[in-house]
């Protein structure tokens, strides 16, 4: 039996039970108590994804697309099974559409260095928000840095939700990309990527989507959403970290440059002249992460077997229930989000620094992020240096947010003393 047939045979097929998820995750049998709202940052992995990944070194271990001996050919099998699970995922067209990468950053700098370097020159837009990650937003000050091109920033609303209005005015024919993200890691706000990708190509841009918190909360359908590219990594996504997914149409691929030299991406190599290998390989030099790859496999394998839109029907449940929870707190501050928010919760309570609340509600074992969540341009907008943000993850439920509320409380009569 291959490992991935195994694996099928232990994911949960009953009813969503977040207490019954949470069996599946060690980490929490190994930290008995913790309340972890972190899942934003990093999710925990389930013993599928753990075990399959020891499971796969143990038995199928061998480099890929390199020997001609059975043992590389099943690691083989087993990494290119990894690509068409993540084709599905994506409900992309062809599994040579799926570029493994280290991870949604290194995704993003893959296209800036490639697609940007070879097809955008100064005086061109790309367009932005307010929203963005670091990652969305220093690889495009970079190719800024080389190319002249220029960046355009659409602003949020006070409401927290992106200005729309300014969206479609900031997008013009000078427009040759619009760089977003799908759900905003520091606030939780869900963008209408369905309206933005529209505008983007009714004026010719080609549309880049940071997925990276979307990938795990709900289902995606690049091709729907006729995304030129998606970016998302294996981390967030229940699966190994140091593994992603750059997802792009075949035909921009198929254009774009090689970005690292070396092996696996050549077809030949002389002193004088190399050629290369078709996409996804051309994008894959040297020895992929073999291991993680399969390992992100195993966690749509997990994910699959919940199914999507039962973690984004939790997701929505809690996240509605943190809202009213938290925004009932006195001396507690939503960050608001815009009219569609998913999975993630950040505040600011009075009198209290972001940095210390967290250290506090650690003490009452609730781990939470606490900082600007490399999104600087943001907080300067919100006017604060940092917030404490609470991310919901598939083992998760109401009890959680209520051990939030608790021990935020207790950190309000601390400072109030
Ligand atoms: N991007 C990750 C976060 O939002 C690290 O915390």
């Amino acid at each position: 039996m291959t490992t991935s047939a195994k694996l099928r045979e232990i994911v949960p097929s009953d009813a969503f039970d977040p207490r019954r998820i949470r069996r599946d995750f060690p980490i929490f049998e190994n930290n008995p108590g913790i309340v972890f709202l972190d899942t934003a940052a990093s999710a925990q992995k389930p013993a599928s994804v753990i075990d399959g990944i020891a499971e796969f070194y143990r038995r199928d271990y061998a480099n890929v697309h390199r020997g001609v001996y059975r043992l590389s050919a099943r690691s083989t099998e087993l990494y290119e099974e990894a690509r068409e699970k993540v084709r599905s995922f994506l409900n992309a067209e062809d599994s040579s559409e799926i570029v493994f990468v280290r991870g949604a950053t290194e995704a993003i700098n893959l296209v800036a260095n490639t697609w940007g370097s070879a097809f955008l020159k100064a005086g061109d837009e790309v367009v932005l928000t307010e929203l963005e990650h670091h990652s969305n937003i220093v690889p495009w000050q970079m190719l800024r840095e080389r190319n002249g091109i220029k960046l355009v920033v659409v602003p949020i609303e006070a409401t927290g939700g992106l200005d729309m209005v300014a969206l479609e005015r900031l997008i013009g024919p000078r427009t040759k990309l619009v760089a977003v993200t799908h759900l905003a890691n520091a606030t939780g706000a869900l963008l209408p990527v369905e309206k933005i990708v529209k505008l983007a190509h009714e004026e010719g841009a080609k549309v880049l989507i940071d997925g990276c918190q979307a990938a795990p909360r709900m289902a995606l359908d690049v091709r729907a959403l006729d995304a030129d590219f998606y970016a998302f990594s294996g981390h967030k996504t229940y699966g190994p970290s140091g593994i992603g997914v750059l997802y792009g149409k075949r035909a921009l691929l198929d254009a774009m440059p090689p970005w690292q030299g070396g092996g696996d991406m050549i077809l030949t190599v002389n002193f004088d002249e190399t050629t290369y290998q078709e996409t996804p390989h051309k994008f894959e030099a040297g020895t992929p992460d073999i291991s993680g790859a399969i390992g992100l496999g195993m966690a749509i394998d997990y994910i699959e077997a919940i199914g999507r839109n039962r973690i984004q029907d939790h997701e929505e449940k809690l996240t509605g229930y943190g809202v009213d929870v938290i925004s009932a707190m006195e001396g507690v501050r939503l960050i608001p989000a815009g009219q569609r928010r998913l999975g993630v919760l950040s505040f600011d309570v009075e009198n209290v620094h972001p940095h210390d609340l967290a250290t506090i509600l650690d003490q009452h074992q609730v781990a939470v992020r606490a900082g600007h969540h490399c999104a600087q341009p943001l907080m300067d907008k919100l006017d604060l240096a940092a917030t404490a943000r609470a991310s919901f993850g598939i083992y998760n439920d109401e009890s959680d947010v209520d051990a939030l509320a608790a021990a935020i409380k207790a950190a309000q009569e601390m400072f109030a003393r």
